[in-house]
């Protein structure tokens, strides 16, 4: 694992955008795994600035988001299909029929999630997944005990990330209960990971997530088992990491071809 700890938001933002970047330049049929949450708002936004501006092509590249909420129609403002049209897709120039979230008006659940590893595998497989993290240490929506060789299915969401998110909804009686959600072992699976945590609230999980133990009650921190795993973070998400000397002389130290941006 390795954890750049930029100066500010802004800064760890634009590094995250600049890797994408560089790494669908460099493979334009590229395979991206795509989280949701307000962490990511403002790395959707460089990315269509960059498309508009720098001329970042998306017209091969395929989508995988990792999860969505049950029951909530695409069309509905706090559906992670929403989201994603709003925030991206629909200002960029990807084929929507490239745009792949779990559908959570399925029918037949456990066949949606198995259509949905099988047209990731069909790919190749995941070249980079984005990932954000919730206050209770979640990845997607793999909440505590979630197995960390689990594949993608219905979740029950925990108290606690309904009190993250439920104001979204106006009213947080509103908000689902239930989530499809990529696993822990599908992430897992990605070629390479990259975690985005920014802010002084997450200062605590962050720390229990990448310096604690592998645990499935804090799925984040298995992602000390992937071999290519980068987690960016500003200095108030980095604040309680006891070895930050350690991850700023890593980064510092680098060589030249083996930095990503
Ligand atoms: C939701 C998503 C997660 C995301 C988290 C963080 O719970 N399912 O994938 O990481 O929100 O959200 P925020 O960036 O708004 O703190």
């Amino acid at each position: 694992m390795e954890i750049i700890i930029q100066p500010d938001k802004a800064a760890a933002v634009d590094l995250t955008a600049r890797i994408v970047d560089r790494r669908i330049r460099e493979k334009p049929k590229f395979v991206l795994g795509l989280a949701t949450g307000r962490t990511m708002e403002p790395v959707y936004a460089e990315l269509v600035r960059r498309h508009r501006e720098e001329g970042l092509d998306f017209s091969q590249v395929h989508t995988f988001n990792l999860d969505e909420y049950v029951g909530l129609p695409p069309e509905h403002d706090q559906s992670y299909r929403y989201f994603m049209n709003q925030q991206l897709f629909d200002h960029i120039n990807i084929p929507p029929a490239n745009t792949r979230l779990p559908d959570g008006m399925a029918t037949d659940i456990p066949a949606e999630c198995a259509a949905f590893e099988a047209e990731i595998a069909a790919l190749g497989g995941v070249d980079l997944q984005l990932l954000g993290i919730g206050s209770d240490g979640h990845i997607g929506f793999n909440e505590p005990m979630s197995a960390i060789r689990s594949r993608t299915r219905i979740k029950t969401l925990t108290r606690e990330t309904v009190e993250q998110n439920g104001p979204l909804f106006g009213d947080p009686g509103l908000m689902p209960k239930h989530a499809l959600t990529m696993g822990v072992g599908t992430i897992l699976e990605s070629e390479q990971c990259l975690m985005l945590v920014t802010g002084a609230g997450k200062a605590d999980i962050v720390a229990e997530a990448l310096e604690g133990p592998i645990s499935s009650m804090v799925t984040a921190s298995a992602l000390q088992l992937h071999p290519r795993t980068v987690v960016i973070l500003d200095e108030a998400a980095a604040a309680k990491l006891t070895r930050s000397d350690y991850y700023r002389w890593t980064y510092d130290n680098k060589p030249a071809w083996q930095r990503l941006d």
